[in-house]
C-alpha cells in the first residue's frame, strides 16, 4: 500500500492534474461547519463545542437540535424537535416494516440500508430542495432508522418486532427496543450517550460517501443507504463488534488458561500483532495520540456492570498498543464493551453506531446540496492503451 502523503502535479488532457494521496490522506475536499478536529487534532468540534462536552451533557434532542439547526435548543424548540422524533419514530409506514419480512435472515446493516431505500420509495420520489422539506425528512429518517434496525434483528432472530413508544425518550425506547426490556435511567443515558458521541465526525468516510451521493442531487434516503453500506465496513463502523469480539475470544482464551484475563491480554494482542493481524478498536486516521471520545464513554463503562474490572482489561490493551505500534484505542474499543455491559447483541453494535451517525449524515447533505458542486474526481489511467478489438475465434485461438 502507498504511504504517500504528499500531492504531486502533473500534465493532464485537461490541464494539470493534482494527484493525491491514496486514501485521500490529509485531502481536504471541501469546507464544513458541521464537525471537524481542531487544529491540534486534540478535540472534535461539534459545532463549537467539544465532543467531550457535548457526549457527555447533551441529550439526543439536544445534539440533534444543534447539528441540524446550529445551536443548542430553548425550550420550546426542543419540546417541537421532541416531539417531532418521538413521534416519527412510531408513525413508520406498516408495509416497510411488513417487507422486511421476506428478506433473508442476515445481517441487521442489511436491513438498514434495505429499509431505508424502501423509505425513500415512500417519501423521496418527489424529491425537493427548500429548507421545511429536507429538515422533516432529516428528523423522520432519525426517528425511524433505529425502528428498521430493530425490526430486522427482531424478525431474523424471534420472528416478531417490537414496536416504538413514542411516550418514552428516543434513547431509552431504542434501547427498549434493542434488548426487548426495559432499561433503567442509568443504562438509558450510557447508550444514548454513545449516541451522541457517535453523531458526526468530519469527512468521514460514510460522511463523505452521503454528501457524494448529495452532491448529484439524488434524495435523501438513497445519500443515507450508500452511507450505510460505507458504515458497514470492518475498518469504519464494523470495528466494534469486532473489538468487543476479540476481547470475549481473549477472555474465553484466558479462562482456558486459567490466567486473569487483565494480565492475559498482553500475551494475546502480542501473538496477533507477531501474526500481523490488525487489533480492532485501535489506530485512527485522524486522531494519532488520544480518541477524546473514549474519555466519555469511559465514565459510562465505570458505572455499568463488571466497570472497573473491563478498564482494567482495556488499559492493559491500551498500554500494550502503545509500547508496541504507538496506536491508541478508538471509540469503537470503548462503546463495543458499554454495548456488551448493557446486554445488546454483537450484531446490533454496528447499527447503533448508524443510529447515532444519521443526524451527522443528514446534516452534512443538507450542507452539501445548499451549497452544491457535482463530487467528481479524476482518475490517472495507468493501464495499457492501443489494444484492437478482435473477434473471439481469432483472439481466443492465440
Ligand atoms: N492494529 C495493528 N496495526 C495497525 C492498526 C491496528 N488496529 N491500525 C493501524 N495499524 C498499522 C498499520 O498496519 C500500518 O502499519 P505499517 O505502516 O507497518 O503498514 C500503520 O499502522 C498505519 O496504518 P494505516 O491503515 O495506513 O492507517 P490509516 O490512518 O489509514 O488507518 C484505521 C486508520 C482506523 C483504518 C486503522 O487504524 C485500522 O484499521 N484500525 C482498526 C479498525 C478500527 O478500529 N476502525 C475504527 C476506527 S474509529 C471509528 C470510526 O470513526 O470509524
Amino acid at each position: 500500500m502507498s504511504k504517500e502523503i504528499a500531492c504531486k502535479e502533473e500534465e493532464g488532457p485537461l490541464g494539470k492534474l493534482i494527484v493525491v494521496p491514496k486514501g485521500l490522506y490529509n485531502v481536504v475536499p471541501d469546507t464544513t461547519t458541521i464537525s471537524g478536529v481542531d487544529p491540534k487534532g486534540e478535540h472534535t468540534i461539534y459545532r463549537g463545542y467539544t465532543i467531550a462536552d457535548i457526549g457527555e451533557h447533551a441529550d439526543f434532542y439536544e445534539a440533534a437540535h444543534l447539528f441540524l439547526y446550529g445551536k443548542l435548543p430553548c425550550e420550546e424548540e426542543y419540546k417541537e424537535i421532541k416531539k417531532k422524533i418521538d413521534t416519527y419514530r412510531a408513525q413508520i409506514p406498516e408495509k416497510v416494516l411488513d417487507a422486511l419480512r421476506y428478506v433473508p435472515k442476515t445481517h441487521p446493516m442489511y436491513y438498514g440500508a434495505y429499509g431505508v431505500t424502501l423509505l425513500g420509495q415512500y417519501y423521496g420520489t418527489d424529491w425537493r430542495f427548500d429548507d421545511d422539506f429536507l429538515y422533516e425528512h432529516a428528523l423522520r429518517l432519525i426517528a425511524q432508522l433505529p425502528v428498521i434496525f430493530t425490526a430486522g434483528w427482531h424478525l431474523a432472530n424471534e420472528g416478531t418486532i417490537i414496536r416504538p413508544d413514542p411516550n418514552l425518550s428516543h434513547g431509552k425506547d431504542v434501547l427498549r427496543m434493542i434488548v426487548g426490556r426495559m432499561p433503567s435511567d442509568l443504562e438509558a443515558r450510557a447508550f444514548e450517550s454513545t449516541l451522541v458521541l457517535y453523531m458526526d465526525h468530519g469527512f468521514n468516510a460514510s460522511t463523505f460517501t452521503v454528501r457524494v451521493i448529495a452532491s448529484t442531487l439524488s434524495d435523501m434516503y438513497s445519500a443515507i443507504a450508500g452511507g450505510i453500506g460505507a458504515l458497514k465496513g470492518p475498518l469504519h463502523g464494523g470495528a466494534n463488534e469486532r473489538a468487543l469480539k476479540m476481547l470475549l475470544d481473549a477472555k474465553a482464551r484466558a479462562e482456558a488458561a486459567g490466567k486473569p484475563l487483565e494480565e492475559y491480554i498482553e500475551e494475546y494482542i502480542l501473538e496477533k500483532l507477531a501474526k500481523k493481524e490488525r487489533i480492532m478498536g485501535f489506530g485512527h486516521r485522524v486522531y494519532k495520540i488520544h480518541d477524546p471520545r473514549t474519555d466519555v464513554a469511559a465514565k459510562f463503562i465505570k458505572q455499568l456492570k463488571d466497570g472497573e474490572w473491563w478498564l482494567k482489561v482495556m488499559k492493559k490493551a491500551e498500554e500494550v498498543m502503545w509500547r508496541e505500534k504507538k496506536l491508541p484505542a478508538n471509540i469503537d474499543f470503548y462503546t463495543g464493551v458499554l454495548y456488551y455491559q448493557l446486554g445488546i447483541p454483537v450484531p446490533m453494535f454496528t447499527p447503533i453506531f448508524a443510529m447515532g451517525r444519521i443526524v451527522g449524515w443528514t446534516t452534512h447533505y443538507i450542507e452539501q446540496v445548499k451549497n452544491n458542486r457535482l463530487i467528481r474526481p479524476t482518475e490517472k489511467y495507468v493501464g495499457p492503451t492501443g489494444l484492437k478489438y478482435e473477434p473471439m475465434e481469432v483472439r481466443c485461438k492465440k
